[in-house]
């Protein structure tokens, strides 16, 4: 359920305050009836018609995007930086994306504006699988890594298990490559978990999501999901089950 005005103004009729004045002229009716009332609750089922004409649905889009670094996971910045938004110039539609990645950190970021999608794929409960690949400063052991995997306390809690896996080493410049798995979405998370072990990350990607991957991509480029794809993020969602 939506504010009727906030209906009215996604899918294109006007801004919100304008979609306000047009409410209080008498020109909305909602399922037949016209409706003065500013805050009436709507949703996709009523039928909502302006000035005589009948509202076409927001289409739902899901993109796949490339996140590259230096770039920030919203839609508007107030230090005016650049967002990942400006990297859809060509999408009418809004597009937000689905929980956030940091600025430094690079990767598949999906985007939609489907606001029931996102809260299924971001809500803790709906644990889906996210694989990062991180460099880290020093080489740690397969023992100094075991803390991941049994969780490690945070400030704001202890993280559910990681499944860790250290890709390599290089003694030369004291630098490993370790890619971790979480079902969480804790702010930071990765990089505090790396720094609660003592290996601060010095660089971040995420390579999956659930079973998506960049595959086909460079940075900064982007892809529809199919309609296939978005069904079974949302069956793995609903059914609560860790997806590769
Ligand atoms: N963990 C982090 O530390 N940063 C991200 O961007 C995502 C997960």
């Amino acid at each position: 359920m939506e504010r009727l005005q906030k209906m009215l103004a996604h899918a294109g009729v006007a801004s919100r305050r304008k979609s306000e004045e047009l409410i209080l002229e008498g020109k909305v009716k909602v399922n037949g009836k016209v409706v003065k009332e500013l805050g009436t609750k709507v949703s996709a089922s009523d039928t909502v018609e302006v000035d005589g004409v009948k509202l076409e649905k927001e289409q739902k889009i899901y993109h796949l995007l490339y996140k590259p670094r230096g770039i920030i996971s919203a839609v508007t910045d107030d230090k005016g930086r650049k967002t990942v938004a400006d990297l859809f110039p060509h999408i009418n539609e809004r597009l937000f994306p689905v929980g956030r990645l940091d600025y430094e950190t690079s990767g598949l970021l999906l985007m939609t504006n489907d606001g029931d999608f996102t809260y299924m794929l971001t809500h803790p409960k709906f644990k889906i699988d996210k694989t990062y690949v991180a460099r880290v400063k020093g080489i740690p052991t397969r023992e100094q890594l075991r803390p991941l995997e049994r969780g490690v306390v945070l400030e704001d809690g202890k993280t559910a298990p990681a499944h860790v896996k250290l890709l390599s080493g290089d003694t030369k410049q004291n630098k490993a490559i370790i890619e971790i798995t979480i079902h969480e979405g804790k702010n930071r998370q990765v990089r505090r978990m790396f720094d609660a072990i003592g290996f601060p990350v010095q660089k971040l990607k995420r390579e999956r999501f659930a079973f998506l991957t960049l595959l086909g991509l460079n940075a900064g480029e982007s892809r529809e999901l199919t309609a296939h794809e978005v069904k079974l993020l949302r069956v793995m969602a609903e059914t609560g089950k860790i997806g590769k």
